[in-house]
């Protein structure tokens, strides 16, 4: 499957691109600006050693891809996602995105959908699966390719997408817990603003989180 990664050239963006990267995945990071996209690839295969990235605008970037995941500050969330609504017919549109109070990162303001997730369910439709997936994990623990990932990652949406996701997330050397359905967002989104209370409080910058109880093995 290509993914594609609309605003990847941001903070959470790039530790994802690489990740997928070398684990075999095909990658495009995708921009407002097409040269920022491909500016930003450059930079990253340079890190790489090989030219395994491309990077384009966002449209061109959701066109080209199957999944296509959403990393952009909450303020441009809805209109990234119009930008691109025709090209993501029929494919998967997995949201990354947190709805941050403005004023102040340790709280959310959640839309009136119920979450981020549900906001861009309600503009793409039927036609789109959607899946709310690595919210809570920080883009500082990602960046590093070489660090041992011991967080959860918790993801709901479209029952037919979700595993696809999942063995995705998974690829990036991550445990995820299937939280079921849509509606999770709202419960999953916030949990990101509890993070960055703690991160500000402990002066770390990789909080995460871990559920236990699961399973008995
Ligand atoms: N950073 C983290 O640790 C972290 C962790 C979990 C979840 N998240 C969530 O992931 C999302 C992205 O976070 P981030 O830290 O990567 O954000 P960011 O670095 O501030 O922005 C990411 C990209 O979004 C695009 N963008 C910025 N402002 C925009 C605007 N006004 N209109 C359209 N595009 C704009 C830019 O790409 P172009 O200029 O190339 O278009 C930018 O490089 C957020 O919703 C955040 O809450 C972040």
């Amino acid at each position: 499957m290509k993914i594609a990664i609309l605003g990847g050239t941001g903070e959470q963006g790039p530790g994802l691109a690489l990740r997928w990267a070398l684990a075999g995945e095909e990658v495009i990071i995708g921009s407002r600006q097409q040269e920022k996209g491909e500016r930003v690839a450059t930079e990253l295969n340079q890190e790489l050693g090989k030219d395994l990235l491309r990077g384009t605008d966002n449209v061109t970037a959701a066109a080209a891809a199957d999944v296509v995941f959403i990393t952009v500050p909450y303020s441009a969330h809805v209109k990234t996602i119009e930008s691109v609504k025709d090209q993501l017919k029929g494919k998967i549109f997995v949201d990354v995105s947190v709805p941050l109070d403005p004023d102040n990162a340790r709280r959310v303001v959640m839309p009136e959908a119920g979450s981020a997730t549900e906001e861009a369910k309600q503009i793409l439709g039927d036609e789109v699966q959607v899946v709310c997936a690595l919210q809570n994990i920080s883009a500082h623990l990602l960046r590093d390719v070489n660090a041992q990932i011991d967080c959860d990652v918790l993801v709901c949406g479209d029952k037919d997408a979700r595993p696809r996701v999942i063995e995705l997330v998974e690829k990036l050397g991550i445990r995820t817990v299937d939280v079921g359905p849509l509606a999770a967002a709202s419960l999953i989104e916030p949990i990101t603003a509890l993070l960055i209370r703690l991160n500000i409080r402990n002066k770390v910058h990789s909080a995460g989180i871990r559920i236990t109880g699961l399973s008995e093995s």
